[in-house]
C-alpha cells in the first residue's frame, strides 16, 4: 500500500548553474519546495526547465550550486540513490509488458518479493483508477490511460519526490484538463512533494502551491499562483502567465499610496502597494489584465476612464473579448463577462472603458526584451 502518512520531503536548490561549454542552460537558480507542496516550473521552450528537473533527479550534474533534501546535501548522490519518481514526456512505457508488469518494473529492480509487489501494483493502479486494465498492453490504452500508467509506475515505490516533465502535454485539451484534475486530487490524497514542468499557464495556475517562472535559464519570479498573477514583477511574467495590456506613461503627481500617470492627454490614477514609490517624472509601464476592465454606461464612474473604438471582437461563450483602439494607450484588450448581455459589439463602436486604481500594477521592462 502507498502509505499516505509520511509527509512529502522538502527540497532546496541553492545557486544551481549548469553550463554546456560556453552556454549557460541554467543560471544561479535558488528555490525551495516545502513538504508535500506542488511546485511548477513554468517557462518558454529552452528556458531550462528539463535541465533543472534532471539536476534534481541526479541525471545531470550542476556546474555550481547544491541540492538538499530535508536539509541533507544530495548533490553528489547518483539518481538511484535519490529514489525519486519520474514521469517523462511521451509516457515511455515498455510496449511488450502489460500495464501491471510496467508498474511492477521499479519494484522488480528493487528485488521486492511477489506478494508485496502485487499488493503495491494493485494499490498504485487503484490510485490512478486503472485496476481494470492491469492485463492490457500499452498499445490497447488511450493516451490518457497510458499517461496514468506512467504515473502509477512513478508512484509505486513510494518515492520521496515526484518529478513530472510535461506529463500531460501530448494529450488533447479535454483529456489534459481531466488529468490535471486527477493529478491535483492524487497530490492531495498522497501528500507527496510534486515538481511539475509545464508550459501550460492554466495548468500551472490551477495545480500549483507555488510557481517558478524561468526565462533564459534564470528564475525570474517565484511565488504563489495568485501572487504571480496579481503582482507580476516584470513584463515577461505578466505576459507569460495570463494575458495583459501594457500602458506606458510618465509619473506626474504622487500622493500617499497612489500616483497619477500621464500618457498624452490621458491621466491614470494608479494605486501603489505599501512602501512603493515611483519618482516624479519617471517612466512607468502598467500591466492591466483584460478582465479587470469594465464597460461604462453613460454617467458611470471609475478611477480611470478611457474611450476606445472596437477594432475586433470575438464571442467566447463565457463572454466577449474586445480589442479597442485608444488615443493614448494603444490597443487595449478587454474581456467582458456574458452576464452583461444583451450586448452586441460591432467594429467601429465607441465604448467607455473603466478600471479602478488598483486594477493595474507597475511592472519592469525586461532587460533582454
Ligand atoms: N546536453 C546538452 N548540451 C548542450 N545544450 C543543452 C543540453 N541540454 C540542454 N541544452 C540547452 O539548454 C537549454 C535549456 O534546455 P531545457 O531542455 O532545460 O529546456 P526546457 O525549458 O525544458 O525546454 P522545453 O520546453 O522545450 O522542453 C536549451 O537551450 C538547450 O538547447
Ligand atoms: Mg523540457
Amino acid at each position: 500500500m502507498i502509505d499516505p502518512r509520511p509527509a512529502g520531503h522538502a527540497l532546496t536548490l541553492t545557486g544551481i548553474t549548469r553550463r554546456y561549454g560556453s552556454f549557460t542552460a541554467v543560471q544561479d537558480v535558488s528555490l525551495s519546495v516545502g513538504r508535500g507542496e506542488f511546485l511548477t516550473l513554468l517557462g518558454p521552450s529552452g528556458s531550462g526547465k528539463t535541465t533543472i528537473l534532471m539536476m534534481i533527479a541526479g541525471f545531470v550534474v550542476p556546474s555550481e550550486g547544491s541540492i538538499a533534501l530535508d536539509g541533507r546535501d544530495i548533490t553528489p548522490l547518483p539518481p538511484e540513490k535519490r529514489d525519486f519518481g519520474m514521469v517523462f514526456q511521451g509516457y515511455a512505457l515498455f510496449p511488450h509488458m502489460t500495464v501491471a508488469e510496467n508498474v511492477a518494473f521499479p519494484l522488480n529492480v528493487r528485488g521486492m518479493g511477489k506478494a508485496e509487489r502485487e499488493a503495491k501494483v494493485k494499490a498504485a493502479l487503484d490510485l490512478v483508477q486503472l485496476d481494470r486494465f492491469a492485463h492490457r498492453k500499452p498499445s490497447q490504452l488511450s493516451g490518457g490511460q497510458q499517461q496514468r500508467v506512467a504515473l502509477a509506475r512513478a508512484l509505486v515505490f513510494d518515492p520521496a519526490l515526484l518529478l513530472l516533465d510535461e506529463p500531460l502535454s501530448a494529450l488533447d485539451k479535454k483529456l489534459r484538463a481531466e488529468l490535471q484534475e486527477e493529478l491535483k486530487l492524487l497530490h492531495r490524497r498522497i501528500g507527496r512533494t510534486f515538481i511539475n514542468v509545464t508550459h501550460d499557464q492554466e495548468e500551472a495556475l490551477s495545480l500549483s502551491d507555488s510557481i517558478a517562472i524561468l526565462n533564459h535559464g534564470q528564475l525570474v519570479q517565484y511565488g504563489s499562483p495568485s501572487t504571480l498573477y496579481e503582482a507580476p514583477r516584470t513584463r515577461f511574467v505578466a505576459d507569460f502567465l495570463g494575458k495583459s495590456n501594457f500602458c506606458a506613461g510618465v509619473v506626474r503627481e504622487v500622493g500617499p499610496g497612489w500616483c497619477a500617470i500621464v500618457a498624452g492627454s490621458t491621466r491614470l490614477i494608479q494605486a501603489l502597494p505599501e512602501g512603493e514609490r515611483l519618482p516624479l517624472g519617471s517612466s512607468v509601464l502598467l500591466s492591466l489584465r483584460p478582465e479587470k476592465i469594465r464597460l461604462l454606461n453613460e454617467g458611470d464612474e471609475a478611477d480611470n476612464i478611457v474611450e476606445g473604438t472596437v477594432t475586433a471582437w470575438s464571442y467566447l461563450g463565457s463572454g466577449f473579448s474586445l480589442t479597442l483602439r485608444t488615443a493614448d494607450l494603444g490597443e487595449i484588450r478587454a474581456v467582458l463577462p456574458a452576464w452583461r448581455a444583451p450586448f452586441a459589439p460591432s467594429e467601429g463602436m465607441v465604448l467607455g472603458l473603466g478600471w479602478s486604481a488598483d486594477a493595474a500594477v507597475p511592472v519592469l521592462e525586461d532587460a533582454d526584451g
